[in-house]
């Protein structure tokens, strides 16, 4: 079977890449969020995710300094890490694995859409194994929720190795999930698995089901399939 090397772009390598391949740099800004920005600055920066920082995120704008961290945090303060207003009503990040007649794999993940993050914020999408990971001999997992969570777990990473030990892609998302709610038991997300031999599973929390499309060669269109929650 004839296998690629896959090389990852990032940074300026993918900004060239992208402009050989016809892709014009351009100014995102809309009259919409242009208003949105001014309508949020009026409300003292609100809401905004800062956690842990001086002065109050709630009362001010910022500039922020950190917060000595709390030596010993318990699951109650972890947990209120998660924000609470994400939920399937108000973003979506999209996961993607394909796994190609010549037994190739790819993954890839969006971001959340959520406005007004962080500047900086980088969340679980960049990060190999926290947004989606692969293995050319396993097969590949994707996640969806909240990133700043999950990038603490590499939840995609998690799946794949559970595979690679031999776990069907449904007990590999599960038990990635359940390494999370372990310390974020309010956690609101998903994990999606694909093996080599096209088998899937997904295992999700916080909302009441998860949705899924596949196209295999088992099904003639894309089909939308549904997993209940934990
Ligand atoms: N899961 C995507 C994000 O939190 O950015």
């Amino acid at each position: 079977m004839e296998r690629t090397t896959h090389t990852l772009l990032v940074g300026d390598q993918a900004t060239e890449f992208a402009t050989q391949l016809g892709f014009k740099e351009e100014d995102l800004h809309s009259d919409k969020s242009r208003d949105l920005y001014k309508q949020w600055k009026q409300k003292n920066c609100q809401p905004n995710y800062w956690k842990n920082v001086v002065p109050d995120p709630k009362q001010s704008c910022g500039p922020y300094k950190p917060k000595p961290f709390p030596p010993n945090r318990n699951k109650q303060e972890l947990s209120e890490d998660s924000y609470k207003g994400i939920g399937s009503d108000n973003h979506d990040t999209i996961g993607m694995v394909v796994v190609d007649s010549k037994g190739n794999v790819a993954g890839g993940t969006s971001t959340n859409g959520l406005n007004h993050k962080i500047p900086g914020r980088v969340g679980d999408s960049p990060i190999a194994g926290a947004g989606s990971y692969v293995d050319n001999d396993v097969g590949g997992a994707a996640a969806t929720g909240d990133g700043d969570v999950m990038m603490r777990f590499l939840p995609s990473f998690h799946a794949v190795m559970m595979m690679k030990s031999g776990a069907s892609p449904t007990i590999a998302a599960g038990d990635a999930i359940k390494s999370i709610i372990r310390f974020y038991p309010d956690f609101v997300g998903a994990v999606l698995a694909v093996n080599i031999e096209g088998a899937h599973g997904a295992a999700c929390h916080g909302i009441e089901k998860f949705p899924y499309s596949i196209r295999s060669t088992d099904y003639s269109d894309v089909t939308v399939l549904e997993v209940p929650c934990m």
